[in-house]
């Protein structure tokens, strides 16, 4: 493919809802691909493609479903929109993500192909051959057949981000089990609640987790839960920081004493999964009440997230990729241990954090496993920054060739330095809109496409997105509209686990006339037709880019005794992107104090986890209500924020 025809290129035909018919020409603020991420790149020209794409989704799909994954029996259709919103895609193929991931690359070469890279918080280096991986998962998918997992069967996962997690993921989907990850930062109730609505009597955790040199104890916080969800009957631990852990007799295993029974032959077959069959659960936050598991589904998850490693971060066979975000979200479920296997790609994988134990260890790690393709999140990139230049100058970058960036907006403050100082100029950025229940990228560049700082440019092949007024009406050209999608995508979510009403009016009620999913998600779109991330209009907070719901930490504050009531907003925050305020309400004879308020941010520590602790708490005497009852958070805001309080007609008083 050469230089124009990723630029500028009119295309010729009926412009679709979503496509510009040019890509912007030169103007101030416009990054050019540069020729070496044009030359060779897996996606020539864009405009066609998508062009293409949105002519007719099902060729599309279908053709991207032949490209990256291998089926068992193939499908009779590619799309069944009858149920819709309960879409189905390639009705009636069979397959299995462990296979696509493991079983077919050790059949040829790639047996000895490294497939993961790890070091660990203190440097401690692991490397995996597709052959060693494949392995170790067949050893631990038979220790799971032998505890009595069954295909269907829920089991959940509680890990650090060491290898084991992955191990595991991948051994119980080899079985036609689903899996439902709980990050590991969650603390009990947090992990509780998921065990329960998931029904998982099998439980994997470690003895606990390393964090900037100290240990989490993630075996403690797993016994409350499992106390709090008797359900799991098997607790399987895996040794990572060999820190004293309390082992219930017949219910608590040590993962290495199974791994060296006779059970665990490394050899397993990869159980035929109907591609409508659960994959696995993942919870998230969304507007109101408990977690929801969002549910992706065996054929189209796959299909999804490959095509869009392939194609928006250009994998290729010799390249060393490394998304940084934790397994235990959406991101590195898709870009850590799906998408990258089964591409047949080198991964790395790194335990601790990016400034442990000085700024430069993303740096240093770059330099010394020659990583090619880093993709990590704005949250990240800021707290790095405000070190200063030095800490990446001391090190060689040249091995960088493609960035990316994923979980809220970046600031284009932080955009331009992560292109200057870690791209080096050179390196383009993917600034990729996506969300747990999208499965893979949506509204994301291209290598050969022209970026702007702060935007996600456009959506991806075969995405119909949009930028909508209340009634369903185009935005104009820089409007704030919400962002909806208009057409199916094989990478979507299916369901809520056990509650499909629940996911019907969830992502489907707002736009349920015109039959569009709705993101949760406020954008506009420039004149280009680029896309601007605004934020969740909904009760979602994303601090340093970890989605979390007012609800949770609500009820959490809440199950305090001297507390009657609670609500909870997000305040930007230059570092977090947000961080939590969150306002009391006091059981009657209790007065606030410092010290309670201390108190109630440990108690939200325990119950939720780290993450959830608001920066602010503030004691009140009331909450601005509506005269049904619903708390005004976007007074609350506004109040904060200094801003004008708007609308306040449904205000009980
Ligand atoms: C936000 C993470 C702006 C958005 C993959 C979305 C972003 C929510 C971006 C989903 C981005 C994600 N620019 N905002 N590039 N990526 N978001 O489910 O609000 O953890 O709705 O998935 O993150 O968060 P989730």
């Amino acid at each position: 493919m050469s230089d124009q025809s990723a630029n500028s290129q009119a295309i010729e035909g009926a412009p679709h809802s979503g496509v510009p018919d040019n890509l912007p020409a030169a103007e101030s603020d416009l990054y050019q691909p540069p020729q070496s991420a044009i030359a060779n790149a897996n996606v020539a020209n864009y405009l066609d493609l998508r062009h293409e794409a949105l002519a007719d989704i099902e060729a599309y799909w279908d053709a991207r479903a032949r490209e990256v994954i291998d089926w068992f029996e193939p499908y009779e259709k590619v799309l069944d929109a009858s149920g819709a919103p309960f879409f189905k895609w390639f009705v009636g193929g069979k397959t299995n993500i462990a296979y696509n991931a493991l079983d077919r690359h050790v059949k040829m070469w790639r047996k000895n192909k490294l497939a993961l890279i790890w070091e660990a918080e203190d440097g401690e280096r692991r490397t995996y051959s597709y052959y060693q991986l494949w392995q170790e998962v067949n050893k631990f998918a038979n220790v799971l057949k032998s505890m009595g997992v069954q295909k269907g069967d829920t089991v959940t996962i509680y890990m650090g981000r060491i290898p084991e997690l992955a191990i595991a993921m991948l051994a119980v989907t080899k079985i036609g089990a689903v899996h439902s990850v709980v990050y590991g930062g969650f603390s009990e109730q947090a992990l509780a609640s998921r065990i329960e609505d998931a029904q998982s009597k099998l439980l994997i955790t470690c003895d606990g987790a390393w964090l900037r040199g100290k240990t989490v104890n993630l075996k403690d916080i797993a016994d409350e839960a499992v106390k709090r969800s008797p359900i799991v009957h098997t607790v399987i631990v895996c040794q990572r920081t060999m820190q004293e852990v309390q082992m219930t007799q017949a219910r608590d295993y040590w993962w290495h004493e199974l791994m060296a029974l006779p059970i665990a032959s490394p050899v397993c077959p990869s159980e035929p999964m109907d591609a409508e069959d659960p994959l696995f659960i993942l919870y998230t936050s969304g507007t109101t009440g408990r977690p929801k598991g969002v549910l992706h589904t065996c054929g189209g998850y796959q299909v999804y997230t490959a095509t869009t490693l392939k194609y928006v971060f250009d994998l290729k066979e010799d390249d060393c990729w490394w998304c940084a975000a934790d397994p235990g979200w959406i991101t590195g479920h898709s870009y850590i241990v799906y998408a990258p296997l089964i591409l047949g790609a080198t991964g790395f994988m790194y335990e601790g954090a990016p400034d442990y134990p000085y700024p430069n260890r993303y740096w240093k790690l770059v330099e010394e496993y020659s990583i090619t393709i880093l993709y990590t999140a704005p949250t990240a990139i800021r707290g790095l920054m405000r070190f200063g230049d030095a800490w990446a100058e001391r090190h060689d970058l040249s091995s960088l060739r493609l960035l990316g960036s994923v979980g809220e907006p970046i600031n284009p403050e932080a955009w331009r330095w992560y292109h200057r100082v870690i791209g080096q100029e050179r390196c383009p950025i993917m600034d990729t809109w996506w969300q747990t229940e999208t499965g893979g990228c949506m509204i994301t560049p291209t290598p050969v496409i022209p970026l702007k700082p702060g935007s996600a440019t456009l959506p991806f092949t075969g995405i119909d997105a949009a930028v909508v007024r209340e009634d369903g009406s185009t935005c104009e050209p820089n409007e704030d509209g919400y962002l909806v999608i208009k057409r199916p995508w094989p990478g979507m979510a299916r369901t809520v686990w056990g509650d499909p009403d629940r996911y019907v009016e969830q992502y489907w009620s707002e736009f349920a006339k015109q039959g569009w999913y709705f993101t949760g998600d406020s954008a506009r779109r420039d004149a280009d037709g680029y896309f601007w991330i605004i934020g969740r209009m909904d009760d979602v907070i994303k601090v340093s880019g970890y989605r979390l719901g007012t609800a949770e930490i609500e009820s959490a504050l809440v199950s305090h005794p001297d507390v009657a009531e609670s609500a909870c907003i997000g305040i930007p925050d230059e570092l977090r992107g947000n961080v939590i305020h969150a306002f009391c309400m006091l059981n009657a004879g209790v007065t606030g104090s410092p010290d309670l308020a201390d108190t109630l941010k440990l108690h939200v520590r325990h119950e939720v986890g780290p993450i959830a602790v608001p920066a602010e708490l503030s004691f009140v005497d009331s909450l601005p209500k509506t005269r049904s009852g619903k708390i005004m958070r976007r007074l609350l805001k506004a109040q904060v924020q200094g801003l004008p309080i708007g609308d306040v007609s449904t205000l009980a008083e």
